[in-house]
């Protein structure tokens, strides 16, 4: 019961691509001596003893625990090492308050739109931007479109990435009003589109009809689970080959599914992914539209529910205490900077298997199907148990990524083709839901 009490007193959920602090021991050389030994296995003996911030008063105990390299929380500064959990009445007023709410409301909309739609928006999509916005105006159709205002113009140049997020949400939709009876006729793009971007045109004209022999799809029920597992797997854990197969199953919109839990393979895409991702953080401006996307500590999560969510009381206690901010995330000397390139690392280099889509064209269409096919597989992988995090680096188009990206298609797409989306798979913690927008503020013209 200890161990329980204290794991979830140490738990801190990291989202997006920068994840958590694994650089403690290196940070704490020249201050905080208490957790130096801890930081550098994965047991250790916790002496936990009282100290004031300027913030907050914080209960400190003394206990024995099992203390794992992930769940270490830290905080140095002129010698301080403070630890904070919700046992001490810390965490339970800072965790995001509306944030997951959408979570909670879907399906529960009388409207069966805004009742589909209420499970679409738990879609994935990237740097969870949620770029969906329904027109309801019309009786019995929602008409898409992209926010313009929710692109990532440096890391997602042509919108693929967000197109393929749209095709996730519509695939959630479809499955959704299955459950209601409902079938759906979707027209992309009625108006036309442009492979340069998204833009004011719709993505997607959907008329809903109610077909008693529509078929209820069995993913369904495990959309509530799905998540994308942002921290590090178990590498005494390999995947069992078979698995592979259960994930190329549910592929049915016309991407080619690819998948590898082969040692020297995965060794091989741990060092590209890995690669790409220094490249992401060590290029100016891709860099900063993360970093820009950083909502850090509840209130942030609360008044913007997207973008990468730094929460949970080792978060919070880094941001009241200066320690961790958008201005130390940027600066290559600072330990937040090195801390979360080192965790981001700890990723890739823990995948135990990847899994990868690729499509013959890259038209806007094939991007929204290969979206289905995505969130199918990443449902599947919640089925299996797998942790399933996209590591999408490798695969963008910005000049600077080019090896990476010449790389990546000589490997998975050697008979050519786009590489669409790719995965690590694992046996990780479990995670957290990320935020979501309420509803309401995802319907145009209301
Ligand atoms: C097209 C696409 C690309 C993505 N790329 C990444 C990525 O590179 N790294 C990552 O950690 N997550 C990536 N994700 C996952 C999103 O960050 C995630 O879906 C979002 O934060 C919402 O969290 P959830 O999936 O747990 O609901 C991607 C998702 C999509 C659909």
């Amino acid at each position: 019961m200890q161990a329980d009490f204290v794991s979830g007193l140490f738990d801190c959920k990291h989202r997006g691509w920068m994840c958590s602090f694994l650089g403690v021991a290196e940070a704490m050389q020249g201050g905080g001596q208490l957790f130096r030994g801890a930081a550098r296995q994965s047991e250790g003996l916790l002496h936990l003893v009282r100290y004031r911030t300027i913030q907050c008063d914080i209960v400190l105990k003394e206990m024995t625990m099992n203390l794992t390299r992930r769940k270490m929380i830290f905080l140095v500064g002129g010698g301080a090492v403070v630890a904070a959990g919700s046992a001490f009445g810390y965490a339970a007023t800072r965790t995001p308050q509306t944030a997951h709410l959408p979570w909670d409301l879907a399906g529960k909309y009388s409207d069966p739109r805004m009742r589909a739609l209420s499970w679409a928006l738990l879609a994935p999509n990237p740097h969870n931007r949620q770029p969906w916005l329904a027109d309801l105006s019309e009786d019995g159709i929602i008409t898409l479109h992209a926010d313009r205002d929710r692109m990532l113009p440096h890391t997602d140049p042509f919108n693929r990435q967000i197109t393929i997020g749209l095709g996730c949400f519509l695939e959630l939709l479809r499955m959704a009003a299955a459950e209601d009876g409902l079938h759906i006729e979707t027209a992309l793009f009625p108006q036309g589109s442009s492979a340069a971007g998204l833009d004011q045109r719709p993505v997607a004209r959907i008329a809903f009809a109610s077909d008693p022999a529509v078929v209820r799809d069995p993913l369904f029920a495990l959309v509530p689970d799905r998540r994308s597992n942002k921290e590090p797997f178990d590498v005494d854990r390999p995947v069992a080959p078979a698995l592979l197969s259960e994930l190329a199953a549910v592929v049915r919109s016309g991407a080619q599914f690819g998948g590898t839990v082969d040692p020297t393979e995965v060794h091989d895409l741990r060092l590209l992914t890995r690669e790409a991702l220094r490249i992401e953080v060590e290029t100016p401006h891709t860099y900063q539209e993360s970093v820009d996307l950083f909502r850090i500590g509840h209130h942030e999560v609360d008044a913007n529910p997207d973008g990468i969510d730094f929460t949970g009381p080792l978060f919070e206690t880094l941001r009241l205490t200066g320690q961790f901010n958008r201005e130390a995330a940027l600066d290559p000397t600072n330990f937040a900077y090195k801390s979360g390139l080192d965790a981001v690392f700890a990723n890739t280099d823990t995948a135990m298997g990847h899994v990868w889509l690729v499509t013959n064209d890259n038209s806007r269409e094939t991007q929204i199907a290969t979206g289905a096919d995505w969130l199918r597989v990443n449902i599947a992988a919640t089925a299996t148990g797998l942790g399933f995090q996209p590591l999408s680096q490798a695969l963008q188009e910005f000049p600077e990524m080019a090896e990476p990206f010449r790389q990546v298609h000589e490997r998975l797409a050697p008979e050519g083709g786009t590489v669409q989306m790719l995965s690590r798979i694992g046996y990780g913690p479990q995670v957290g839901k990320s935020p979501r927008w309420p509803l309401e503020s995802r319907i145009m013209n209301v």
